[in-house]
């Protein structure tokens, strides 16, 4: 949530547009983050100037053009996911601090105790203009500023009177090459330039200009200038082991490539996502996770594995419970984090909580890790973005390698998080013993064909566009499924929803009959996702009769079928084809058709399929 950079370049006195031009890349690459309003300032002699505009960053291009020509060293910009205040200019970052507006300021993260604090600082002369929490952190550096002399100094202070999360970056008006930021519970890396240094959200921020970076750890500042980068603790003291690392995504693949949108560009990467995923972590038909940094003998000791996650990495984790139970013969629980902490859930030194995490930055699923890892349970994440919160502060982290996923709606990351977590599953039916090697590596080749099937899927999308097209006017979808049918169709639904606004809801083909079949009347679109006919008899013929049900009651029948099932034909009203693979497996091909779908029509709806209304990329607050 939110989106922040920060430039600092060298100080000259000559009008330089590199700052603000800068700012203004990393807020485009940012832009999925937050795109509620956005705003950037620079340092003008002793001024510090602001632009700021509410909605799409588009709106503030125009008013920065003037700004590249002022001499300023620095920049730091904001694209904004309204938390406190509506998301109007007013409310947009940077915010000024000070009683003469000596300082700029952008937060991303809740200030929870900021009432109290703008109370104290209005008692004490101090102009609020916004609604924000975070203009209370703008003028708190600035008064610090007063007494401490030093931005690095001022901030430190600041940071020790906040509560909640916070990234904060600050420029001011008696420090023209250096900005300084804070952070606590939210993201921020830096990015080491030739003669110039950059501070961002994440890597996206400055990928074009760097491929060089430095993780920043919990509760540390950092105070960039053209050539230098310090960081000090809380405490002030200063920390030398930071970790550098070199960015792994290019900038292209921030970049739409020729595609509609940032989603259609995503879901058509699936097959090399997924390859991407299993490269290299088969040697000899053997299983090897390097990155499980947790002792073999514990992975024996485990006696259950608790995933957490959100959305469709919880839906992912959904799919992967059938695997790991299957292979490793360790109950599976799949818990929303949000809910996991409240219900004083059962987690001892035994439980390895699996935290599935696209961003590593969800502040649920953060919550949930620190939760368990207080229990005394170890914690993998499946992760996809380097130097994130989640997989740093987990025991254990296997990251997905799809690249950077810029589309609010999560695809390739869905894909990505399903693959990583059957390696985990197969590795610990290693490890444990629970299955033989050739069952193994019988498995692991079956999952590296899927990339091809993928492909397969990607390359006879035309019957799913057009019937996007067809029901571009839907008011209301359902989407059926049983065993790993049923996150699949869960996933279905959240993907309408979420992009093109649509009334969506996915259950338990079973279930059906318990209520939600009152739902279906003439005309009423029904996706069903139908197991293989080879696998479990039973279960695929359970599937064939919910169709046949709600089909008698009148609905339009969209039917998802392996190659080849013909039992299915006499009651679709479509049939839509995925290759043959594990039952298991399917869901890295079933989905599919679903994603396409939901992002056809909304395209056809002319919805704004990236940045769809009310959301954000990755969700920093709780
Ligand atoms: C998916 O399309 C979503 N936008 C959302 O549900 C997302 O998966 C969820 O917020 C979790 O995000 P994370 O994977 O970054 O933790």
């Amino acid at each position: 949530m939110c989106g922040i950079v920060g430039y600092a370049g060298p100080v000259s006195g000559a009008p330089s547009p590199r700052p603000v031009d800068v700012a203004l890349q990393g807020l485009a690459r940012l832009e999925y983050r937050g795109y509620d309003s956005a705003g950037v300032a620079v340092l003008d002699g002793d001024q510090v100037r602001v632009d700021k505009r509410a909605g799409k960053l588009a709106n503030l291009r125009e008013a920065l053009e003037s700004r590249r020509e002022t001499p300023s060293a620095v920049a730091i910009g904001h694209t904004r996911w309204a938390t406190h205040g509506a998301p109007t200019d007013g409310n947009a970052h940077p915010h000024l601090g000070g009683r003469e507006q000596e300082l700029a300021l952008v937060h991303n993260g809740i200030i929870e105790n900021f009432a109290a604090l703008r109370a104290e600082l209005e008692a004490d002369g101090y102009p609020f203009l916004s609604e924000t929490d975070s203009e209370v952190a703008a003028h708190l550096v600035a008064r610090e500023m007063e007494t401490a002399g030093d931005l690095t100094e001022a901030m430190r202070r600041t940071a020790g009177r906040l509560e909640g999360a916070f990234t904060l970056l600050a420029v001011h008006r008696t420090a023209p090459g250096t900005v300084v930021a804070a952070r606590r519970n939210s993201p921020l890396v830096v990015g080491l330039g030739e003669g110039e240094n950059f501070l961002g959200s994440d890597v996206a921020a400055f990928v074009d200009a760097t491929k060089e970076a430095l993780e920043v750890g919990q509760d540390q500042v950092v105070t960039v200038t053209a050539d230098s980068v310090d960081i000090i603790d809380f405490e002030g003291t200063p920390v030398t082991d930071a970790k550098r690392y070199t960015i792994e995504w290019d900038a292209q693949g921030a970049q739409k490539g020729g595609y509609a949108s940032f989603m259609a560009k995503e879901i058509h990467e699936q097959a090399s996502a997924v390859a991407d995923t299993l490269r290299g972590r088969i040697e000899d038909g053997k299983l090897q996770l390097d990155e499980m940094k947790i002792d073999e003998a514990v992975l024996r000791t485990i006696d259950k594995i608790v995933v957490v996650a959100c959305g469709t990495a919880a839906n992912a984790g959904a799919v992967v419970k059938y695997a790991i139970e299957h292979w490793c013969r360790i109950p599976v629980e799949v818990e929303l984090a949000h809910e996991f902490r409240y219900r004083d859930p059962v987690v001892t030194e035994k439980t390895l909580v699996v935290a599935i995490s696209q961003s590593g930055e969800t502040m649920d699923t953060l919550m949930a890790v620190r939760h368990a890892q207080e229990q005394g349970a170890k914690v993998v994440a499946i992760c996809n973005t380097r130097g994130s919160t989640i997989p740093r502060e987990a025991d254990a982290a296997l990251y997905l390698h799809v690249g950077p996923e810029i589309a609010v709606a999560s695809t390739k990351a869905y894909l990505g998080q399903i693959a990583a977590c059957f390696l985990l599953g197969l590795f610990l039916a290693q490890v444990r013993g629970n299955l033989y090697p050739d069952e193994i590596a019988q498995q692991m080749e079956d999952l590296s064909a899927i990339p091809e099937k993928i492909q397969e899927v990607l390359d006879n999308s035309d019957q799913v566009e057009r019937l996007a097209l067809e029901m571009k006017d839907a008011t209301s979808v359902l989407f059926l499924g049983r065993h790993v049918g049923y996150p699949t169709a869960m996933e279905g639904a959240l993907k309408l929803k979420e992009i093109a606004y649509i009334h969506a809801e996915g259950f338990a083909a079973g279930e059906l009959k318990h209520g939600p079949i009152a739902l279906v009347d003439e005309g009423q679109p029904v996706f069903v996702i139908v197991p293989s006919p080879g696998g479990r008899d039973s279960l695929h013929s359970k599937v064939v009769s919910n169709i046949q049900e709600v089909r008698a009651r009148g609905a339009r029948t969209l039917v998802i079928a392996e190659e080849g099932d013909e039992a299915v034909l006499p009651y679709a009203d479509e049939v839509i084809r995925y290759p043959r693979t594990r039952a298991l497996f399917a869901p890295l091909l079933t989905v599919i058709p679903l994603q396409i779908f939901s992002c056809e029509l909304a395209t056809a709806k002319g919805l704004d399929v990236d940045q769809p209304r009310n959301l954000a990329k990755s969700v920093t607050v709780e």
